[in-house]
This record gives structure tokens, C-alpha cells and sequence, in this order.
């Protein structure tokens, strides 16, 4: 097939990652015999400093014009100063939204060799497969939001048609699955997560009776998730609480270097990002981890392209590797390898089971 890709590497450790995903494109390419044109472009702090702008206008239009996008991460230090006018974050949010993405699939399943990475007890996170469905282009990422006389304000605001149709992406999900979703809000405070509440019982009764829905509390739903982790199947809620909630999975996953997302919803492929930021504390030393854009990589093969052999290829090559015990520090520890080498053993992975395909 045809398809054009826009990377965007972005800030900290984010070209080292995204090096890693277009090397990983270029092999699937060639090895399946599709034409990928992979094109770059400027967002986040590294669009400021070249543009002042975190997402300049060229590759906004790039994004919205290729078949799928694939992110490194943004932001840093350079610029968090607080009174500063434009930031590294924005470039993002302005393109999920430009990009009309509004479900942010991020799956977490706890590698077999990962047990021992992860903090928590081996045998709380047996059986541990959760896809998280969090709403991206809504609530109070998105609201209103400003100072005045007395303080600051950013307004939460949800309309049943935003609650709706990621309802929709998480139960067809969920139809692939288990077929259960827990839907977690803040229902005992928040107007907007009464809203959430009424309106997913109300279209999945309508649309999807056979689902299984519960509903949960955030506050014990973040300590669920660490006490009962292998309960869960589809996780569906807000913007600012699946942020949240899912940097506290990837504490099962052993490191958050390994999660991928896939933000879909829109006209297009989607946007493909791994989940970790731009750890400006380790860029430039070679420890980042790729196997959370390679992941990430598959998603967009799976759900951009349509390409599900090539996608499950890719995922069942890091899988591999980290069988083997290869992968970077933050997962091996002191046996850990560098972006380079993790990232060439899934491409010689990849390299030997295109070649039992040729022989086969
Ligand atoms: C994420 C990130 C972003 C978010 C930031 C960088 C704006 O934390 O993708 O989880 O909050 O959505
Ligand atoms: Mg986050």
C-alpha cells in the first residue's frame, strides 16, 4: 500500500525515539513491499525556538494531509517557565484537536519478563490486559481558561455527544475483548461526570446491551488499579483522569517506556505517540527507551493503515527482545542496552521473520 507518514519528533528524548519508529517503518515497508513516504516536521519546544510557534502552521497541515502521524514527545525545561506565553504542550493539544482525535487508546499488558521490573507483587499482576479508552479532545484540557482578580479558572465542560462517541470507540473495543468497560469518573462531586454516567449507561443500553458496565469512583479506581489490577478490561473515562490513571498503569507495565497510545476518532489515520514525556534527564545519553514509539508503531499500523499483519509482526518483535532480555536500562537495569541496540534487535527480529516468510 501507499501511505504517507508524518513524524514529528519533537523534544528531550523524542527524536531518539522517533529515529527508532521510522527505522522500524522503513523495514515494514520494504519487507511487505508497501511505499511509506515518511516526511518530518517541527512541533513542541523545538517549533518555538524555530518558528515561535509549538505547531507551526506547515506541520499542522502536513498532519492533517498524511494518512497517520507518529509523535516523539514534547516539552522541557527550556520552556516551563510559567509567565511564558506560548508552550511545548500546546502544540499537541492543538493537534489532537486539529486532528479531530478523540479517543486515546492506550493498552497495558505486563510483559511475562517484566514482572520482575515492576514494583508490584507478581501475583497481582497475573492475568493484568487493560486497554484504556480516555476521552482527548474535551473537558478541561480544552474548556475555557484564564486568571483574574481573584485566582485562575479552567473550565470542565462535557456535551453528551463528546461522551457519546467515545463510548461508542471503547465499546466496539470492548466487543474484541471481554466485553466489559468500567467507566470511572468523580459522579459523586462533578456535574460533568454525571453527565458521563448517564449518558454511557444510556447508549450502551441502547446500542450495546450485551456490555457489562460498572462505574467508579477516580479516587478508588487509583488504588484498584494497584490492588486489583487483572479485574479490569476496558477502562473508559474523562480527558484529565485517563491522564492521569494511565501514567499510574504503566507502573504495571514495568516502565513506562514501554506504553504505547493511538489517538483516533478523526477523519484520518489517527496520531501515535507513546505515553512517557520528553525526560529531558536522559536525552541526548542513548538510555531512552524505543519500545514505546515501536509499539506505538504497530497501533498505527493497526489502526491507520488497516495493516494488522505487519502490526502484530512488530509487536511480537519487541516481545522477542524482551524475552531475551534485551531492552533498555530502565527495564534491565544494569544489563540494559542503548536506544540504538534495543531498537536494532527488534529490526533484526523483523529481519528474520521477514526472511521465514520469503522461505516458507
Ligand atoms: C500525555 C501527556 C500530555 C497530556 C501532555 C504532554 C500535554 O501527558 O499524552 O499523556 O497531558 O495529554
Ligand atoms: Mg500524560
Amino acid at each position: 500500500m501507499d501511505a504517507v507518514i508524518a513524524i514529528l519528533p519533537g523534544d528531550g528524548i523524542g527524536p531518539e525515539v522517533a529515529a527508532a519508529g521510522r527505522q522500524v517503518l522503513e523495514a515494514v515497508a520494504e519487507q511487505y513491499g508497501h511505499c511509506f513516504t515518511l516526511t518530518q516536521h517541527a512541533i513542541g519546544g523545538a517549533a518555538i525556538d524555530a518558528f515561535g510557534d509549538p505547531l507551526p502552521a506547515g506541520t499542522e497541515a502536513a498532519c492533517i494531509a498524511a494518512d497517520a502521524v507518529l509523535l516523539g514527545a514534547v516539552g522541557g525545561p527550556k520552556w516551563s517557565d510559567p509567565n511564558a506565553k506560548v508552550r511545548p504542550e500546546q502544540g499537541l493539544l492543538r493537534l489532537r484537536a486539529a486532528l479531530g482525535v478523540y479517543a486515546n487508546l492506550r493498552p497495558v499488558k505486563p510483559h511475562p519478563q517484566m514482572v520482575d521490573a515492576a514494583p508490584l507483587k507478581a501475583e497481582r499482576l497475573a492475568g493484568v490486559d487493560l486497554m484504556f479508552v480516555r476521552e482527548l479532545t474535551g473537558g478541561s484540557y480544552f474548556g475555557r481558561k484564564g486568571r483574574d482578580a481573584e485566582g485562575a479558572f479552567d473550565e470542565c465542560r462535557y456535551s453528551e455527544a463528546e461522551v457519546e462517541r467515545v463510548t461508542e470507540v471503547a465499546a466496539k473495543i470492548a466487543r474484541q475483548r471481554q466485553g466489559r468497560i468500567t467507566q470511572v469518573d468523580k459522579a459523586n462531586v462533578l456535574e460533568t461526570s454525571r453527565l458521563w454516567r448517564s449518558t454511557v449507561s444510556k447508549h450502551l443500553a441502547a446500542k450495546h446491551p450485551d456490555i457489562n458496565l460498572q462505574h467508579q469512583l477516580v479516587d478508588s479506581m487509583a488504588m484498584h488499579l494497584l490492588t486489583q489490577p487483572a479485574s479490569f478490561d476496558v477502562i473508559l473515562t474523562e480527558n484529565l483522569f485517563g491522564d492521569i490513571l494511565t501514567d499510574e498503569a504503566a507502573v504495571l507495565a514495568g516502565s513506562i517506556g514501554l506504553l504505547p497510545s493511538a489517538s483516533v476518532g478523526g477523519e484520518r489515520g489517527g496520531l501515535y505517540e507513546p505515553i512517557h514525556g520528553s525526560a529531558p534527564d536522559i536525552a541526548g545519553t542513548g538510555m531512552a527507551n524505543p519500545y514505546g514509539t515501536i509499539a506505538s508503531v504497530a497501533m498505527l499500523l493497526r489502526h491507520g493503515l488497516d495493516l494488522s499483519a505487519e502490526a502484530d509482526t512488530v509487536e511480537w518483535a519487541i516481545d522477542q527482545c524482551l524475552s531475551a532480555g534485551v531492552g533498555t536500562c530502565d527495564v534491565f537495569g544494569g544489563k540494559g542496552v542503548s536506544t540504538q541496540q534495543a531498537t536494532a534487535a527488534v529490526l533484526a527480529v523483523l529481519a528474520g521473520a521477514a526472511r521465514q516468510r520469503v522461505a516458507a
